[in-house]
Order: structure tokens, then C-alpha cells, then sequence
């Protein structure tokens, strides 16, 4: 395979997809349970510092080998690493992204799935009225019914995969303009709400005041993946993007914009999400529910909820969509840097990714008690393992690549900065990205 000659539209644009592929379920949907269940603010502090100081350098990493090598993942780094004189096997970093992009991809295309529900269930007003009982219980029965999730996670898997087929670079350019600058507006929206409902002192108590004596090793795991999968991290998709990226962009500038965006909305969620949670006695540790279950509650009670609802849906759908896309885009280069048509090689991405979403989608039922590992379900497994464990595994890869294996001048020419911030970069991922992703790891495995 030979250098892609396709290059986004305009730097704006490059941000904007890479915007795209950061803000997603992980902001809206993971961020807030997760924090949820691992302590709220002493997690938040813990994941914003490790955005800064790990999720940052380390997309810069990935991002810069995919421009030096202007070819999908496998590809990129097998030349990059011929060229630097280092073995061929670090093609393979690739495949494993491909891996942990479709474990990743087969969950999210579930939940996705339930916005895609739940959009249907605003517009037809089905919340208006109706009392935070009966919200928390239709979602309870929403999950037990397997038909359900099965047609909606199939739904969005083909809604994902027909762009994928047609080719990213145009198709999402378009879509991620329009939809970005929305997304936001509607969460200060929401966010300007939640000022008003009583729980909003508990919230913002329970987010930026940290008690650090319930930090354990788990939750600091947690927090790591988290800051990994919310910037789309460790899975060579960013790399995939960066192979598209116009020659005179700066791209620290790029990935810091990126990354504040990518807090600002996931703090924005969390002030409307834990302001209903304690408006409402709720338990801020409840889980994949939390999101699905707290908004309709706050729409419900507000003039023109339904309208609202299915606006706010809608933009989440597509944030997810846009997101989704990025995931499938490396498993499909892969596919096609192996020989394959671009359209097998998404039929072959989609089925699969299809049947392994079955295991998450029947985990809220008749899987439910199925629990392989660690006494948790396919669903719970699936999108734990990979975010928390994979990504970080993943990034420490591609750090090392782009930090000791790379060439100086390959990577400043693909970092498009001055000497100064190279060697700031560089000194971040060597002796702080690198061993603090070795540290934690480690530490949550003995
Ligand atoms: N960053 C996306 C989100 O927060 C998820 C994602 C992870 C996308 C890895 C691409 C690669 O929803
Ligand atoms: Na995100």
C-alpha cells in the first residue's frame, strides 16, 4: 500500500473529526457512571490529570505516526519502523488496535442503540408526566426484552457501517460541522437547568470535592482507561485520521483543543446528570442506567421536556455515530491493507462486530447470570476490559514507538512544531507518560 494522497478539507476539519471521535457515549453515558461507581470527584481529578498527562501526548503520538506514514495503521508502522531501523513486528500494534476497537465497537453499537429507543420513545412523548418510578422501571423492562436491543444495536450498526463503506474523509466532514457546535449548546442548555433543580449544590459538591481516602488501585485504573477512551486513544483509530491530516497543521494545537472540548462536555453532562441523580434521592453509583434513566426524569418535569428529549437524543445519537465510525475505520483499513475490497472488508467488520454485540445486548437478560471472568457478564466484561486494560496497553505501545523508535526528525517534521515544544513532548511521554501508564497497570494487576 502506497502513501494516501487524501487529506481532510481544512484544519478545522481535521479537529472537527477528531473532535468527533473523541466526543461520544465515553462524555455523555461512560463518564458519568463510571465516575459514579469509582467515588465522583477524587475519580474526575484523577481522570483530568491523566487526560493532560497521558491521554494528550499519547494521541499526539498516535496521531503524528499515522501523518509520517500517510497509510492505514499496520501499514504505517511497518514502514515507520523499517525506516528507523526497528523490527517489523511493531506492525502488529495495529492488528491489536483493530482488536480492541472491535470489542469496544460490539458495546457501543448496543447502548447506541438504546438512544436510538429512546429518541423514539421522546418524540412520541412517552416521558411527559411520567414519574421517576415509572422512568426507572420502562427502562428496567426496556433492557429485559433481548428483541429489543437486538434491533436497535443492528440498527445503528448499519446506520455506522453504510458510511463506512462510502469513505470517511467527506461524508463525516459534513456531518461533524453541523453537529458538534449543537451537541454543546444543548448541554449548557441542560447544564443552565440543572442550576436551577435543587440537586445542583449536591452535585457539584459530590464532583470537584474530592475525598481521596476511597482512592484505591481500581478506581486510578478506572480513571486511566477512562482518560484513554474518551480522547479514542490507544486503538491506532486516531491514527488512522492522522494519516489524513493537511501537512501545515500544528498538532499539539490540534489535540489540545480536542481534549478541552472533550472534558468541557463531559463535565457539562456530569453537572446536568448528578443534578437530577440528587434531585431525586438516586443512587449516583446506579450504573449503565444512569444517563438513560436521570434525563428523561429531568425533561419529564420540564415545559416542552419532549421536544427537548428527542433534540437532546438526536444529538446524541449522532455524537455516538460519529464516534462509531471511528471505531470501525481501522478494522476496515486493516482488512483492506490484508487484499480486501473496501466493501467485503466492511460487510465482514459488520457481521462480526454484529454477533459479538449479541453477548452484550443478551446480558441484561437471559445472559445475565453468565459471568465468565472476574464474576462479571459479557456486557460488563466487554466494556471494562478493553477501555480499562486494552487502550492503555495499546498507548504505551504506540508511546514507545513514536518516543524511543521514531527517528528525532520524522516525528518533528509530523509533530509540526518548533524544537522547544518537541523536546517538551518528547520528555513528557518518556519519563511521565510512559512509566506512569507502566505504574498503574501494573499496580492494578498485582
Ligand atoms: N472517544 C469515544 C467516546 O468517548 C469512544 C472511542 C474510543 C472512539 C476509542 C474511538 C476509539 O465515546
Ligand atoms: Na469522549
Amino acid at each position: 500500500m502506497s502513501e494516501t494522497l487524501e487529506r481532510w478539507g481544512s484544519k478545522r476539519a481535521f479537529i472537527l473529526a477528531v473532535t468527533g471521535a473523541a466526543v461520544g457515549l465515553g462524555n455523555i453515558w461512560r463518564f458519568p457512571y463510571v465516575a459514579g461507581e469509582n467515588g465522583g470527584a477524587a475519580f474526575l481529578l484523577i481522570y483530568v490529570a491523566f487526560v493532560l498527562l497521558l491521554g494528550l501526548p499519547v494521541m499526539m503520538a498516535e496521531i503524528l505516526i499515522g501523518r509520517a506514514g500517510r497509510r492505514g495503521p499496520m501499514q504505517a508502522l511497518g514502514v515507520l519502523a523499517a525506516d528507523a531501523g526497528a523490527s517489523r513486528h511493531w506492525r502488529w500494534l495495529g492488528l491489536f488496535g483493530a482488536f480492541t476497537v472491535f470489542c469496544i465497537l460490539s458495546f457501543y453499537s448496543v447502548v447506541s442503540g438504546w438512544s436510538i429507543e429512546f429518541l423514539v420513545a421522546s418524540i412520541n412523548g412517552n416521558f411527559q408526566g411520567a414519574s421517576a418510578a415509572e422512568i426507572g422501571a420502562g427502562f428496567n423492562a426496556f433492557l429485559a426484552n433481548p428483541g429489543l436491543l437486538v434491533f436497535n444495536h443492528t440498527l445503528f450498526l448499519f446506520m455506522t457501517m453504510s458510511v463506512v463503506a462510502a469513505g470517511v474523509a467527506k461524508g463525516l466532514e459534513r456531518l461533524n460541522n453541523l453537529l458538534m457546535p449543537l451537541l454543546y449548546l444543548l448541554l449548557l442548555l441542560l447544564a443552565g437547568y440543572a442550576t436551577t433543580t435543587q440537586g445542583f449544590g449536591a452535585a457539584l459538591a459530590w464532583l470537584f470535592l474530592p475525598e481521596f481516602g476511597a482512592v484505591t488501585p481500581s478506581v486510578v485504573l478506572h480513571a486511566m482507561g477512562h482518560a484513554f477512551f474518551t480522547l479514542a486513544v490507544g486503538a491506532c483509530a486516531l491514527m488512522a485520521y492522522g494519516a489524513y491530516m493537511p501537512d501545515d497543521q500544528s498538532l499539539p494545537k490540534a489535540a489540545g483543543a480536542v481534549a478541552i472540548l472533550d472534558i468541557s462536555v463531559a463535565l457539562l453532562a456530569g453537572i446536568a446528570i448528578f443534578s437530577v441523580v440528587f434531585a431525586q434521592g438516586m443512587d449516583p453509583a446506579d450504573g449503565p442506567g444512569l444517563m438513560f434513566v436521570t434525563l428523561p426524569i429531568a425533561f419529564s418535569q420540564l415545559p416542552g421536556g419532549s421536544l427537548w428529549l428527542s433534540v437532546f437524543f438526536l444529538l446524541l445519537l449522532l455524537a455516538t455515530w460519529t464516534s462509531a465510525i471511528n471505531l470501525a475505520e481501522p478494522m476496515v483499513a486493516t482488512l483492506q491493507g490484508m487484499g480486501l475490497r473496501r466493501s467485503l472488508a466492511t460487510a465482514v467488520v459488520a457481521l462480526s462486530v454484529w454477533l459479538l454485540g449479541l453477548l452484550s445486548a443478551f446480558s441484561f437478560s437471559f445472559m445475565a447470570d453468565f459471568r465468565p471472568l472476574f464474576g462479571r457478564n459479557m456486557f460488563e466484561l466487554v466494556s471494562s476490559i478493553p477501555p480499562d486494560i486494552f487502550l492503555p496497553i495499546g498507548g504505551l505501545l504506540i508511546a514507545i514507538f513514536a518516543a524511543w523508535v521514531m527517528p528525532r526528525a520524522t516525528v518533528m517534521r509530523a509533530l509540526g512544531t518548533s524544537q522547544r515544544h518537541f523536546y517538551l513532548w518528547q520528555n513528557i511521554v518518556r519519563w511521565v507518560a510512559i512509566p506512569l501508564t507502566c505504574i498503574v497497570l501494573l499496580s492494578a494487576l498485582v
